[in-house]
């Protein structure tokens, strides 16, 4: 994901998060950036941050709300404004509540799948509209998109979209010079409810867990290698592979045993 030249960028949604700002720090290695969340503050505290370890680079930010098509229509107009052309996307802008579905209001409703589904395909789609000949996209789905996930339902069956879309964009772009691929973490300690949670699973949430670091880290690699997935930490492999061999019926029932325990909705 190398940047070309002064209006060559790699595109990063997400980008003040815990997992955006991992990816932000690694692709500046790789050349310059475009950055977007919702706060302008916090994209211009982060500009400021990585401008000083990376001061040869150009770094632009444009806050944006993924969920509100005039927001999106804002930042697509600026963009082309500049002039920006992109070497890379990295979607990693995703919004995780969980809680039992009949506990969601319509807004929240619309709010999870807008931000995981509608924004990032759309960013993508104009992403794409504006990319060089050699263009990567990694997208951050989730292991919890493997597998129906009940109280943590709505944000499971985006996931499980998510990844079903990219890996059919895959075949459709192969031809182009796009390479695609689908990250899907385990747990990744960003905010402390994270932290929580990756704690309260014990064990199992000690081996799946990996850095915000790591996970860029593998996912940039994976999408140079033009990998079709990419799964970082050797446990989490092997939770991916549990389908396999456990039956769905068994697999929902212990989910949804440790699942209902829990609840949160931090956005
Ligand atoms: N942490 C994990 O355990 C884990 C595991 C698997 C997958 N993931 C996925 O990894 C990605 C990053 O997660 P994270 O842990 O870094 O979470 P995070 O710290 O909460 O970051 C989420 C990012 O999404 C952005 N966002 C939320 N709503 C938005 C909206 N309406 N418009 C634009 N941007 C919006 C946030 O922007 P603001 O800065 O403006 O709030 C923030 O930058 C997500 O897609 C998540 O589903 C996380």
């Amino acid at each position: 994901m190398k940047t070309t030249g002064e209006n060559s960028f790699v595109f990063i949604t997400g980008a003040c998060g815990g997992l955006g700002r991992a990816f932000a720090f690694a692709c500046a290695e790789r050349g310059n950036l475009f950055l977007t969340a919702r706060s302008a503050g916090r994209l211009a505290a982060l500009k400021e941050e990585i401008a000083q370890k990376f001061p040869h680079i150009r770094i632009e930010t444009f806050p944006c709300d993924m969920t509100s098509a005039d927001s999106r229509e804002a930042l697509f107009r600026y963009a082309e404004e500049q002039g920006f052309t992109f070497a890379g996307l990295c979607n990693v802008a995703g919004v995780d509540t969980q809680k039992a579905f009949e506990k969601y209001t319509q807004e929240k409703i619309a709010f999870q799948c807008r931000v995981n589904l509608e924004g990032t395909l759309s960013i993508t789609r104009f992403a794409l509209s504006r990319r060089e000949p050699a263009f990567e996209i990694v997208t951050i789905s989730s292991l919890s998109g493997v597998y129906p996930m009940p109280y943590f339902a709505i944000y499971s069956a985006t996931k499980a979209a998510l990844t079903s879309f990219f890996f059919s964009l895959r075949l459709e772009l192969k031809k182009k010079g796009v390479k695609v691929t689908s990250v899907l973490p385990g747990g990744i300690p960003t905010r402390p409810d994270i932290i929580e949670d990756i704690k309260g699973q014990g064990l199992w949430g000690k081996l799946s867990a990996k850095s915000p670091q790591y996970v860029a880290e593998k996912s940039l690699k994976a999408v140079a290698k033009n990998k079709r997935v990419c799964i970082p930490g050797f446990w989490n492999k092997v939770i991916a592979r549990v389908p396999k061999i456990v039956p769905l019926s068994l697999r929902m029932r212990f989910i949804a045993h440790r699942w209902s325990k829990l609840e949160k909705d931090a956005f």
